[in-house]
């Protein structure tokens, strides 16, 4: 089968990758000229574990090619968009202005019958508005449309392409259905559960997704938040949570509030396609108003944490990106934190495995980027671990005591153990657990120093 995918971003590439893998023949169309350059040079713009490989490969086995324009791939059995879908700036909606824009250039592209599938996150109706532009546009030729939304996340896409927990299609068409299903056969017959439903059915599944795991996270939080004021334990109930096979274990780690790509453009899109179809989601809109409190107030954690002024302080942040293995710092709680903190007076020094290249030029000239942690830590009177990436994990607490000038630690991820950070001499302050005497006790007396200063 020969399938084109317009867009060469995150979803694109993973997504023709992975379909290449499974035999398809693949053509990516990337029209920015910097990133098709790149990646006709086997150069990745984004960082994906795994991708860069699966790439090269498909490349060498003929069946993954690049193109920069739409009119090159006309011979295709299936076109899908996998195009950007941002938050329309000032009302939330999804933009939709390069999904449209690569409709009409398909449109005068085709030479024949194609499915059209949109990959990217698109409000539901969207499909259907498609089948009528092209209907308007191509009256001459028989182009279904149909919903096939992605599920991957960014730093294991490559799993949860080729062992989805469910492959999503959603379409009036039985050819486009069939079509697509053969597609995906490679993994269904391994087992893959395959869920063929109308177009905003489909469409619809991936925002309900996207809504439920977010109101997840902001459940975890608000809990993490009562733990702390009555003395119970974040991880614990998690767990407790989890192992009721109803709610299940996922999605549970409390944290400074979810960010990226999708979860904060799709909740706030989800609350205007509910309010626009005269049904408003007031758990959505909670959840949307929830995680922004949420990571607003983890800079005022963090500047009480350091005695009520960090004015003047050396701050260490480890941990740009809004999750580890990605380079992704797109809504990234990391980067609110900073700017206030910097706002206030810090000194802040920032290191992140993979994403202070992006972070430099969404953050303040003054905040000094490090080549590793112990950089970055280096007579720091605070540490503030906002990403959990697994080599922070492998932080050595006597070491960073006697790598920083103060002892404070808010460790947002809860990647440490309480104890044995106290243990080593440090103030330590984790997420959903009542702060432990010592550390009010430090807290007071920081306070008592900072005021007679
Ligand atoms: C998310 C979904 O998980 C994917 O299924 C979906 O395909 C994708 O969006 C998309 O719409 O394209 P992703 O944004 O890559 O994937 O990352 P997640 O792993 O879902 O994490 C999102 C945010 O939630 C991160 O900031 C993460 O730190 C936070 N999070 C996640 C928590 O705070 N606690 C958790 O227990 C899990």
């Amino acid at each position: 089968m020969r399938i084109t995918i317009v867009g060469g971003g995150y979803v694109g590439l993973v997504s023709g990758a992975c379909f290449a893998a499974l035999g398809a023949v693949v053509t990516i169309v990337e029209v920015d000229q910097g990133r098709f350059t790149a990646l006709r040079e086997g150069r990745m713009p984004i960082y994906e574990p795994g991708l860069e490989a699966l790439v090269a490969t498909s490349r060498t086995a003929g069946r993954l090619a690049f193109a920069d324009s739409i009119e090159e791939v006309a011979d295709t059995d299936m076109v899908f968009l996998a195009v950007g879908t941002p938050s329309r700036r000032g009302d939330g909606h999804a933009d939709l202005t390069y999904v449209f824009e690569a409709a009409e250039q398909v449109a005068a592209a085709l030479t024949k019958p194609v499915v059209l599938v949109t990959k990217s996150t698109v409000p539901v109706g969207t499909g259907r508005r498609l089948a009528e532009l092209m209907a308007l546009r191509r009256p001459d030729l028989a182009v279904s449309v149909a919903s096939n939304p992605e599920f991957l996340r960014e730093g294991c896409a490559i799993d949860d392409f080729m062992q989805p927990d469910r492959i999503v299609i959603g379409s009036d068409s039985a050819t486009a259905t069939a079509m697509l299903c053969e597609l995906y056969a490679p993994l269904t017959v391994k087992g893959a559960r395959l869920l063929a439903t109308g177009l905003e059915t489909a469409e619809m599944i991936k925002y309900a997704a996207n809504s439920f795991l977010a109101m997840k996270i902001a459940f975890i939080n608000e809990m993490a938040d009562m733990c702390e004021k009555l003395g119970a334990e974040i991880g614990d109930i998690a767990t407790g949570l989890g192992l009721d096979h109803r709610i299940g274990p996922q999605f549970l780690q409390a944290g400074p509030g979810f960010g990226g790509s999708c979860f904060p453009k799709d909740t706030q899109a989800m609350v205007r396609i509910a309010q626009d179809a005269g049904a408003p989601s007031r758990l959505v809109e909670t959840v949307v108003a929830v995680n922004e409190a949420r990571k607003a107030a983890m800079s005022s954690r963090i500047i009480a944490a350091c005695g009520g002024v960090v004015r003047g302080k050396r701050i260490a942040i480890l941990g740009l990106t809004f999750k580890p293995d990605t380079d992704d710092i797109r809504d990234s709680p990391a980067l609110g934190i900073i700017h206030r903190l910097v706002d206030e007076g810090a000194m802040v020094s920032a290191y992140d495995p993979m994403g202070c290249n992006h972070a430099r030029f969404q953050l303040p000239s003054r905040v000094n980027f490090c080549e590793d942690s112990q950089q970055a830590l280096q007579g720091a009177d605070a540490l503030i671990i906002v990403t959990e990436w697994n080599e922070f994990k492998m932080l050595d607490p006597v070491a960073i005591h006697q790598a920083m000038r103060g002892h404070v630690v808010v460790d947002l991820r809860n990647i440490f153990h309480g104890p044995t950070m106290r243990a080593a001499g440090l103030v330590y302050y984790g997420i959903g657990s009542a702060p432990s005497p010592l550390d009010v006790r430090a807290e007071a007396e920081t306070q008592r120093l900072s005021y007679a200063g």
